[in-house]
């Protein structure tokens, strides 16, 4: 319902327009199949607080800050960075990321910083998704 709104609003614009205009860039995201890379996604949504650290974001290659992270691990930073942390907007603040997606920058962030960690295959995105649901359930009793 919602990506066929966005897709038929992305499709009545100018292709020129479309491209100078970097939210429509990531809403294109969402209304084709192509999955990006760890590294795309990176330098189209994560970038804009990681690259410089904006709002206290975990600097790219700041190995203190994310040591930290590092330690905690995969399956738990993709979770609530994807849920969304303190001043961290849930999916980085893109709607149209998917797990694997989302899974996938996190990994190109933390590998430059001295991890050594794989895209998530099922039985990582397997454990990432269970952590999700655990987040959603609590804050879905909290309201009640
Ligand atoms: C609007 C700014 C912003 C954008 C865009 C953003 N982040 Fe963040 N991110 C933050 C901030 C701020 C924090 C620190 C949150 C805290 O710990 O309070 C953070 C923390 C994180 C963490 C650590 C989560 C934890 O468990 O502490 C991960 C992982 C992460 N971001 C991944 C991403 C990825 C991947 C993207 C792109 C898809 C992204 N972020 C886009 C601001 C941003």
């Amino acid at each position: 319902m919602m990506k066929h709104a966005l897709s038929s609003r992305v499709s009545s614009f100018h292709p020129a327009l479309f491209c100078s205009v970097i939210t429509l860039g990531i809403l294109s995201l969402g209304a084709n199949s192509y999955a990006a890379t760890g590294a795309e996604t990176y330098q189209q949504v994560c970038s804009a607080c990681h690259a410089t650290g904006l709002n206290n974001a975990p600097k790219v290659g700041d190995k203190k800050q994310w040591g930290k992270l590092i330690k905690e691990g995969q399956a738990h930073i993709s979770a609530d960075g994807y849920y969304g942390v303190g001043a961290m907007p849930a999916r980085g603040g893109n709607p149209n990321l998917s797990v694997a997606e989302f899974a996938a920058a996190v990994v190109h962030m933390a590998n430059q910083a001295g991890a050594n960690w794989q895209n998530p295959d099922e039985a990582m995105l397997k454990t990432i998704n269970e952590r999700l649901a655990t987040k959603h359930a609590q804050a879905n009793a909290k309201k009640t």
